[in-house]
């Protein structure tokens, strides 16, 4: 038997300050308004379980009614105790209360599995765990949990949820909560899961004056001018990510150290790290870690050292000093994430001092707080430096590939998914090809920088889909990206996959509502990188929007089409920055006589009159596709075989190319364009069947971006047409694309902070 009655009773106390939560409305009433601030934690009344008729196949099957599930889950029983038991048990308790309308009650008897909810580790349960539920335990690592069903004699089975570490505790409560919003059959549950990715990690591109950095519609979630002050959001935040599997969060900007304005590097100083540590500690009962975003020159910023050269003793003692206070104030550092020698960042090259020499004397002094060096591999010169290859496309691997093998094993080498920069339709790094011996790690942007901002819809999860399962050949045919992501045997580092974050301080977290889902499937692809897509956009709905199938299946429907619908009208096949945040503008920064060096005229799509796209051949191009191992090299190296979405990725091409559509190159630009506009018109037409069967406040609010959509997608088509009919002179088949006047450049309907 397991016991303790003072936490039992602590829980008590606590749960009784949770907020009510108020009953959903009746079916056959317009739902009452949300305003999408519980996202997919909305613990809605179960109304749909119920003895039913099977309706294929005619025959009354016996599935649990709403009495039996509230009769089985009407008391949780709990082993053990720990900040992350409580926050398990808050949340059974918030979610059972809300969706079976009544509270269970909560005691610590665990001697004997009747009915009821049990939950506890393995080692808390001292051995009253069924041996089939504890045989289920043997196969899962850290994290993993059991949520099962147990028959009983009384005739109302006991569900368990157990795991060999509270993390997986905390986890299998909100699956088990996921299960029942989503309608299981909590009698027949018996679910083994464990996470594939060690490391699942949001990076915030937030600065410390609440400013933020590519998140479009809000500022920081962290008001860093009043912590250490907590606020609840800090809970609810961290109650989301852990709910998807989060356990690693970067609060700050990987910018640390911008002219003027951005002090970042702050962030590891004493005044912030007391700030920190609410924070940390919110995250830490959610199984978060804390990791900082680190300047180089920190030794020299704000110790008393004048220079920063990882050769130095004196500045190894610095950071390893540094290392071990900031662990002392939060327990639960993770470690230090780190831009270096990259668009002004500074780094070890300012010491004659390569990459590895860098990260490494940063992983040298983590290691004895048992943290890590995150560094990011997302470095190419300044255009105007006459030396080496142009393209930035090759850029990385040349700074990297030739240091595999040179990193300490606790430094993790953070690759942006495509070689340029978040780009539509970028081919995987070659550089995840070129590292066998490097701990590395995925980087994708969830924050919609180059996919649409708070303003387009674009489900992500297809195309993030794609390139974890990516065949990057590194270890011969059958090595897909997700096998590199993942801790080899026997090590005992973390590494997995990174995401830039997508919510702020908005009401809704995410601007645009649908905006949601990225964030939900981002957690659960680093989850498991196997998951369809499909299923992942399927639940997201009936959390979000409840479960009816016309309503949650049409939305499911609507965010699987997105990614396609917003390639077409966005940049073709593969072109790399047509524009930005700004909106359209496929000739650079439309201002001809300020030219920028980094975003000067067609630098990065190469059209002329004669033709577009970017050369990356090994025959004539910039040789980018030399990077990467057979087959790639020859699937990419021919506009015949390289797949049509990258096709102006790595091919310069006539604007008669012949596609295989049979089509020329540059009419199927000016159609895609309009087929692009056109299936938005579509996605609106769903939306608007929709009225009267959502709320009220969550339909006008989609409903006004989907217009904002619109009206964007258009104007992106015309700028784009308007620029190929103008660089090409090869009118529309169609007549419909009309010339523009320069420079081409479409501002943009509206948009919120970034
Ligand atoms: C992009 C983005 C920047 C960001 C950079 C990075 O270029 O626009 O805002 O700082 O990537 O990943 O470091």
């Amino acid at each position: 038997m397991v016991g303790n009655k003072a936490h039992a009773a602590r829980a008590l106390a606590a749960l009784s300050m949770l907020a009510f939560i108020p009953a959903a409305p009746a079916e056959n009433r317009m739902p009452a308004n949300e305003n999408g601030y519980e996202a997919w934690l909305r613990y809605r009344p179960i109304t749909t379980i119920d003895t039913t008729t099977d309706t294929t196949t005619d025959t009354t099957i016996n599935r649990p009614t709403n009495q039996d599930i509230s009769k089985a889950l009407s008391s949780i029983h709990v082993a053990g105790a720990g900040p992350r038991h409580t926050a398990a048990l808050d949340e059974l308790h918030r979610g059972l209360s809300a969706m079976l309308g009544a509270s269970p009650s909560i005691d610590d008897d665990t001697r004997e599995l009747s009915g009821g909810l049990y939950l506890g580790t393995r080692t808390d349960f001292e051995g009253a765990l069924p041996s089939e539920i504890a045989a289920m335990l043997d196969d899962i690592g850290p994290e993993g949990y059991v949520v099962a069903s147990v028959p009983n004699e009384a005739g109302t089975p006991a569900i368990v949820v157990t795991a060999d570490d509270d993390t997986g505790l905390l986890y299998g409560a909100f699956r088990l909560l996921r299960e029942l919003q989503l309608g299981a059959d909590f009698a027949a549950l018996n679910i083994v899961d464990s996470p594939a990715l060690p490391l699942r990690m949001i990076n915030h591109w937030d600065n410390l004056d609440r400013s933020t950095e590519r998140v479009y519609g809000g500022f920081s979630i962290f008001d860093w001018p009043n912590l250490p002050e907590s606020q609840p959001r800090y809970r609810d935040y961290s109650r989301l990510m852990a709910s998807v599997g989060i356990n690693g969060i970067v609060v700050n900007n990987v910018n640390t150290y911008k002219e003027g304005r951005l002090e970042g590097w702050r962030i590891i100083t004493d005044e912030y790290l007391d700030k920190a540590a609410v924070l940390a500690g919110e995250f830490d009962r959610y199984g978060i870690k804390t990791y900082f975003s680190v300047n180089f020159m920190s030794p020299i910023l704000f110790g008393d050292l004048d220079t920063a050269d990882p050769a130095e003793r004196s500045v190894q003692n610095w950071w390893r000093d540094r290392a071990r206070h900031i662990k002392e104030r939060i327990p639960s550092f993770g470690g230090f994430l780190v831009k270096a020698d990259s668009e002004g960042e500074a780094g070890p090259h300012a010491y004659g001092r390569t990459h590895s020499e860098g990260a490494n004397m940063l992983a040298e002094a983590l290691a004895p707080v048992g943290g890590v060096v995150i560094w990011r591999a997302f470095v190419y010169r300044h255009p105007e430096e006459s030396r080496g290859n142009a393209d930035r496309a090759v850029q990385a691997y040349e700074h990297f590939a030739p240091l595999d093998g040179r990193f300490a094993d606790n430094a993790i080498l953070q690759i942006k998914h495509g070689p340029i920069d978040f780009q539509v339709n970028e081919p995987v790094s070659s550089l995840f090809s070129g590292m066998p011996n490097t701990n590395l790690m995925l980087e994708l942007q969830i924050t919609q920088e180059y996919t649409g901002n708070d303003i387009h819809l674009n489900f992500l999860a297809p195309f993030w889909r794609r390139v974890l399962s990516f065949d990057t050949h590194r270890d011969g045919p059958g090595s897909p990206l997700r096998d590199m992501l993942q801790a080899r045997n026997g090590s005992s580092t973390a590494w997995g996959v990174a995401g830039v974050g997508n919510f702020h301080d908005g009401l809704n977290w995410t601007g645009h509502l649908l905006a949601q889902s990225n964030a939900y499937a981002y957690g659960m692809l680093a989850w498991n990188p196997r998951q369809s897509p499909e299923t992942i956009a399927g639940d997201w709905s009936e959390l979000t929007f409840g479960r009816n199938p016309d309503v949650a299946g049409k939305i499911a429907d609507m965010l699987l089409r997105s990614y396609e619908i917003y390639s077409k009208y966005y940049f073709p096949y593969g072109l790399s920055l047509m524009g930005w945040a700004g909106g359209a503008a496929p000739d650079g920064n439309g201002d001809r006589s300020r030219p920028d060096p980094y975003r000067n005229i067609g630098r990065y799509h190469q059209t002329d009159a004669i033709g577009t796209g970017y050369d990356r051949t090994i025959a004539t191009g910039s040789g980018y596709v030399g990077q990467y191992p057979e087959p790639l090299r020859e699937t990419y190296e021919s506009p015949q075989t390289c797949p049509p979405e990258m096709l102006l990725w790595f091919h310069y091409l006539p604007y008669d190319f012949e596609m295989p559509s049979g089509k020329t190159l540059i009419q199927s630009i000016y159609d895609d364009h309009y087929e692009g506009v056109d299936m938005v018109k579509a996605l609106r037409r769903d939306w608007l069947s929709l009225e009267g069967r959502i709320d009220e406040e969550r339909y006008y609010h989609v409903l006004g971006k989907l217009n904002l959509q619109l009206s964007e997608a258009i104007l992106w088509r015309d700028v784009i047409n308007g620029f190929y009919l103008d660089m090409s002179g090869v009118p529309d088949a169609a007549g419909r694309v009309q010339a523009l006047d320069r420079p081409y450049r479409g501002l943009r309907y509206g948009h919120g902070p970034r």
